[in-house]
């Protein structure tokens, strides 16, 4: 109710308790990120229901630490418990968020992500105060590898299943035989997931980053297509040497320093009637329809990282929403795109785009 100077006490006490629940939830977060390390949720999806003591044992920790850490669970709503026999368990709809490795709903990765973003907190202050930003070579496995288990999950369940099968004809056209380029390919899932679903195409990735591309072609040679996939270390946004029938960027241009230049070069690269396939954060042009939990996730990300790298080298720090559909629109037409469609975007996180000459 509002007092005489129009100061709303609920109001207040209601704001309290959202940021009490949002600190709640930032330490059951980074105990997560334990969970995750140790392999405890792995532990609990396979063991049912335990008491503290039993779980020490079967995870391999200190039993202090296994009773301070179940409690935080199921105080956290992560765990459930059985006060009677003193038992704590993962029920199974808990498993695919938190124990299935590379299932649709896991979201391991974004929590071992979390240290390696929130690490950079005191250069990403300094770059607040001073401007610039923090390299991506600054930033260390966590995040790396975090990135790596988040973006394989997406190759792993829809690259093949919804998003080629999307663009009309290019599904056929790899079946038959193409050239594909994934530029900005990270620790390159989706060209391995490609080729062994597509056989008599050939693949080239592209990224800037050498440790990803050594990092992508180990994982290439590991499931057997280190022959079919090339990857190389490249700075794309000046230009590409090769022609190719599909390009794409899966959750790329936005960290560019120039997207629009990028963009322009993957064009030319296109031999005639080819497709660029452009996967970006699922977002409005409207600031206010991005609130929420996702939308504030986001931006701490960006702020964290997407943007951050960009301003790094005097980029555009388009920043994670960077990329609503107006500016797709916006960077696809100056690049010199004449057709933009949007394919797909019953995904809360990415929305996926076809762009042709
Ligand atoms: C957010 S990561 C996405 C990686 C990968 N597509 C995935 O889904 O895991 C963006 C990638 O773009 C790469 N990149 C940034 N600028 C680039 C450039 N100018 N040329 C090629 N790759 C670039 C980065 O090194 C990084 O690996």
């Amino acid at each position: 109710m509002a007092g005489p100077s129009g100061f709303d006490v609920a109001k207040r006490d209601r704001f309290l308790g959202k940021v009490i629940g949002d600190l709640s939830g930032t330490f059951v977060t980074a105990m997560s990120v334990i969970g995750d390390r140790l392999g405890l949720f792995n532990a609990l999806s396979s063991s049912g229901p335990v008491t503290a003591e039993e779980f020490a044992e079967l995870a391999g920790i200190d039993r202090r630490y296994s009773e301070e850490w179940l409690a935080a669970m199921s105080h956290g709503g992560y765990l459930e418990y059985n006060s009677d026999v003193q038992q704590f368990w993962l029920p199974p709809e808990h498993v695919p968020a938190l124990a299935e490795e590379s299932g649709p709903y896991f979201v391991g990765g974004i929590h071992q992500q979390i240290p390696g973003l929130v690490g950079k907190l005191e250069p990403v202050m300094d770059a607040f105060r001073n401007g610039g930003g923090v390299s991506q070579s600054e930033y260390g496995s966590d995040h790396w590898e975090g990135l790596e288990r988040l973006t394989a999950s997406w190759y792993e369940n829809l690259l093949i299943q919804e998003w080629i099968p999307s663009a009309a004809g290019v599904y056929s056209k790899l079946e038959q035989g193409a050239d594909f380029a994934d530029v900005g390919c990270g620790s390159g899932w989706a060209l391995i997931k490609l080729a062994q679903a597509f056989p008599r195409s050939r693949f080239v990735g592209y990224d800037v980053y050498q440790p990803s591309i050594e990092r992508a072609r180990a994982n290439a040679v590991s499931v057997g297509v280190g022959d079919r996939v090339t990857f190389k270390t490249f700075d794309v946004a000046p230009g590409i040497p090769e022609r190719f029938d599909v390009i794409s960027t899966f959750d790329v241009i936005h960290d560019l320093v120039d997207p629009v230049g990028t963009m322009r070069s993957i064009r030319r690269a296109l031999k005639p009637g080819g497709s660029y396939l452009l996967l970006e954060m699922n977002c409005s042009d409207s600031l206010e329809e991005n609130h929420g939990p996702i939308g504030a996730m986001m931006m701490g990300v960006s702020v964290l990282y997407c943007m951050t790298v960009s301003l790094a080298d005097q980029g555009a720090g388009l920043g994670a929403y960077g990329m609503p559909p107006a500016k797709v629109e916006e960077l696809g037409t100056e690049a010199g795109f004449s057709t933009i469609e949007r394919l797909v975007d019953d995904n809360p996180f990415s929305a996926l785009y076809e762009l042709r000459s």
